[in-house]
Order: structure tokens, then sequence, then C-alpha cells
């Protein structure tokens, strides 16, 4: 799944932490489902008594929430190991953990080749937290690493760790069924399973109350979300009932299992919103063959055709990963095409990353040198950012609801947001006037490949 990677998640306001003479430091790398677990641990352990901090030099805890898609993921975290190897130096009581799927792909690896590290816990083990931590205290090293088929977390209150409190993730599943041969995840988290509906309509109801306005549903394959007959699109009608005034998004679908039925869904619910994440990663069906992604570049071609004509508004974004095993000029020709004929609103671009003991690791060679890959990723780049501003451009002089979130790093009078179909959007001069959470009318005046502009187009907020 995943669109985020590979990145730091800032440290939390935590309005709803409580004070505590022992405080923990968690940074979270990586994809949303990582940082949507962050905020689990934080929950077990705020449940356990512990404070949380911003401040790595004054915790007593420090958890490192860590991916293992690609190698580039993991180098980071043997180099973050070192700087809390200095930390501990100088506070010898300091326990650093770390979690996620680095950690359940290294297992006792990290215990042997870091010193540093008394406890590793995979993403199935945050239950067991509290124990492991105890194991740490009494001197021993802690490690948990199995993997469940019905952890959900269901009934686990998270810690939303976002200073803001606009947007959220809610887990809707764990794990994954698929078999893509360039991928980590079925190893690092395990069997696919789906949590209890209702459990995810009362946090979706509870995130409604506390004032949230956007909530992001998550799962590696949304679409094969199943629960005692309920199924996604199912599940995506009941939350826009229970929560009508906040926007739903959810990320990721499978284009293999995508139906018609969610696309209707979306398009009679006003706060269910049309944006979906789509990953093609290729467009040649020879490539996707070797990838056993289970379907073909005409195939993806047909459901993005119903995305466009259930959803006109509909925006669309995609992963792609360059010079996977095998791929020769013409196929990475076929990439491009296919970006073009699906005119992606967005993209996100990776370089493959041979990942030990995936099926592309045992069946095929990595054999694309990295000048090949790097000049690939350059063209996909160049082309992605074409269209993202055509896409942005196409844009100007509408108008759209904008969700806005906080003031805008460029120019702090004004605000950033998201519009109603997933861009990111500037609002000029909007923020002495509307605060976070607030629902506007945006007329878009101006666009770059980033970010849309736009100015107030109606000064009575939709929502406050
Ligand atoms: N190498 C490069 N990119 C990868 N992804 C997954 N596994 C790898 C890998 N081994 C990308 C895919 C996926 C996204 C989350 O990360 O594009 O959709
Ligand atoms: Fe998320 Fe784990 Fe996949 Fe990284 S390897 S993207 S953390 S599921």
């Amino acid at each position: 799944m995943a669109l985020a990677h590979a990145r730091v998640f800032g440290q939390p306001a935590l309005q709803e932490a409580t004070p505590s003479p022992y405080k923990a430091y968690i940074e979270t790398y990586g994809c949303q489902m990582n940082f949507a677990d962050s905020e689990l641990v934080a929950g077990i352990l705020q449940a356990e008594g512990y404070g949380f901090t911003t401040d790595p030099q004054e915790a007593d805890l420090v958890l490192l929430n860590t991916c293992a898609i690609r190698e580039h993921a993991e180098e980071k975290i043997w180099q973050r190991l070192k700087y809390f190897q200095s930390l501990k130096v100088r506070r010898p009581h300091l326990l650093v953990g770390v979690l996620g799927c680095m950690a359940e792909r290294l297992r006792k690896k990290l215990l042997e080749e870091a010193p540093v590290v008394d406890l590793v816990a995979g993403p199935d083990s945050y239950r067991h937290l509290p124990q492991l931590i105890r194991q740490v205290e009494s001197g021993a090293k802690a490690i948990h690493v199995l993997l469940s088929r019905e952890e959900t977390y269901a009934d686990i209150a998270p810690l939303r760790l976002s200073p803001h409190r606009v947007s959220a993730y809610i887990s809707i599943m764990r794990g994954c069924n698929n078999m893509c041969s360039f991928c980590i995840v079925p190893f690092t988290r395990g069997r696919e399973r789906s949590r209890n509906w209702e459990s995810i309509l009362q946090e979706a109801q509870d995130l409604a109350a506390k004032g949230y306005k956007e909530i992001t549903l998550l799962g590696q394959n949304v679409d094969s979300y199943h629960d005692r007959g309920v199924r996604f699109a199912q599940l995506l009608a009941r939350l826009a009932e229970a929560v009508p005034q906040v926007w739903i998004r959810f990320a990721t679908s499978h284009p293999k299992d995508m139906q018609d039925e969610v696309l209707e869904t979306i398009a009679s619910y006003p706060n269910l919103t049309p944006y979906i994440h789509l990953p093609v990663q290729s467009g040649s069906d020879t490539v996707l063959q070797r990838m056993n992604r289970g379907y073909t570049a005409a195939w993806y071609l047909q459901r993005v055709e119903a995305i466009r004509r259930y959803l006109p508004q509909a925006v669309l974004s995609t992963d792609i990963i360059v010079g996977f095993c095998g791929e020769t000029e013409a196929e990475y020709q076929e990439t491009l095409a296919l970006m073009r004929a699906a005119a992606f609103d967005s993209v996100y671009h990776f370089m493959y990353s041979e990942r030990p003991g995936t099926l592309a690791a045992r069946r095929y060679k990595d054999d694309v040198p990295l000048e090949v890959k790097k000049a690939r990723l350059e063209g996909v780049i160049a082309l992605a950012q074409e269209l993202n501003l055509e896409s942005h451009r196409r844009q100007v002089g509408t108008v759209h609801l904008a969700l806005l979130e906080k003031p805008a790093r460029k120019d702090p009078r004004d605000m950033a947001g998201r519009t109603f179909s997933g861009q990111a959007v500037v609002v000029r001069q909007a923020a002495d006037r509307y605060p976070p959470s607030t629902i506007l009318k945006v007329r878009i005046v101006e666009a770059t490949s980033a970010t849309l502009i736009g100015d107030v187009a109606d000064p009575s907020p939709v929502s406050p």
C-alpha cells in the first residue's frame, strides 16, 4: 500500500496525552499504515502510564516504527540507530525499541547487529509491548515477531499523534494476501484480515465527535475488505451515513479487485471523496506478469475508464516501479505510454529495490543497471510533473470545496489544505479569518505542479 514513504512524521501536539514522568518518543517511517500503527502504539503506552515527548533527548523510551519496502528505508534506520547509541551513552537508562516491518523482517539480527536495540516487535506484536518493556527493564533483551491471523487491534483506542485535529487514519484491515513478486509486505505484515465493521464505525463516530473533518481508511487492499457479509462498498455506505459531516477517503485500491460497486457508492454519497489511489506499477503486460499483479495494461485502463465514468471529478494517483527485473527499454516506454493514457493526476515513483525472500528475489535477476534505473526514474518524474501540472491547470477557474489544515509554509497568511477530491491547495489570505478544520468554497486561480492556489469564493464557511 501506501503513499508516503521513508518520511519521518513530525511529532505531535498530543492534546490527548496525559502528563507522566516516563516519556516515550516515537519516530515513524514508511507508509500511512505505519503512521496509524504508531498511534496504536501510543494508545497502548498511554494506557500504561507513559507520557510523550517530541524531543528524543528527554525520552526514557525511544521507539522507531520502521519500513522495509526498499533497501534505502532500512539504511536510514541503521543510521538513526547510531544516533540513539550516542544518546544512550549520556542517558544509560534509555530504552530503544525497533517496531514495524524492518523489525519483522530482520528479527534477532537487529539485536545482534545493533547492541543499542533493547526491544524488537513486529506489526502484530504491539499488544505485548508493555510486557516486552518490563522484560527489558528487568535486564533482558526482548523480541516478539509472531504474525497473527486474527489481530486487528479493533479494541485499542489510538492516541492521535497529529498536531491538528483535522484528519485521521483508521486501519480497516491488516496484512496482504497478494503475492506481488517485488513486495516484502506479505512477509512483514502477514495474512490479510478485516477488522469488524462495528468498531470501525465507532472509531469514526468518536473522531467526528472530536471535530475531525477527514478520515482516511487504510488497508493494503481495501477492495478485499469483508466482514460477515459487509464488503468494502457497504462499509463505505455505512460510514458515509454514520458520519455525514466527515470527508471519507481510503487507500489502497488494487486494479485486479476494484469493483464498479465501490465507484457507484462513492458517487452516491456527498461525503465519500472521489480520490482513488490505484497503483499500476508498470504499463507493460510482460512486466506486470513477472510482477504477478494479476492484470494487464488494457484491464487497468478499463478500470480508469470506469473511474472517470462514475466519478468525473476523480483525482487518480498511482505508484510506478522502474527497473524491475528484466525491464527492457520497450517495456519502460510502455509505462510512459500508460501514464499518458491514464492521465494520472499524481504519480509516486520508485526504483526497484530487491528484497530478500520475495518471489522476485528467488525467481529473477535484479539485472537493470543502477544508471539505467536512475535514468528511467528521471523520465517518469518528468512526465509525472507534466501530468500533474496539466491536472492542476484544468482546475483553474473552477470552484472547489477545500478543507483547511494549517498555515501555509511559504506565507503563513495563507492556509494549506486539500480539495474534496484530494488535491493540495493553498488558500490565499485565509489564515487570519479561518481556523484549521474550516471547509470553504475556493476558486482556483493558479496552479503549479505541486499545488493549486485559490481565493476564498464565499466568505461563509461550509463548516466551521
Ligand atoms: N522496490 C521498489 N518499490 C517497491 N514498492 C513495493 N515494493 C518495492 C520494491 N521492492 C512500491 C510499490 C508499492 C509502493 C508502496 O512501493 O510501487 O505500490
Ligand atoms: Fe508500510 Fe511495511 Fe510496506 Fe513499508 S514495508 S510500506 S511500512 S507495509
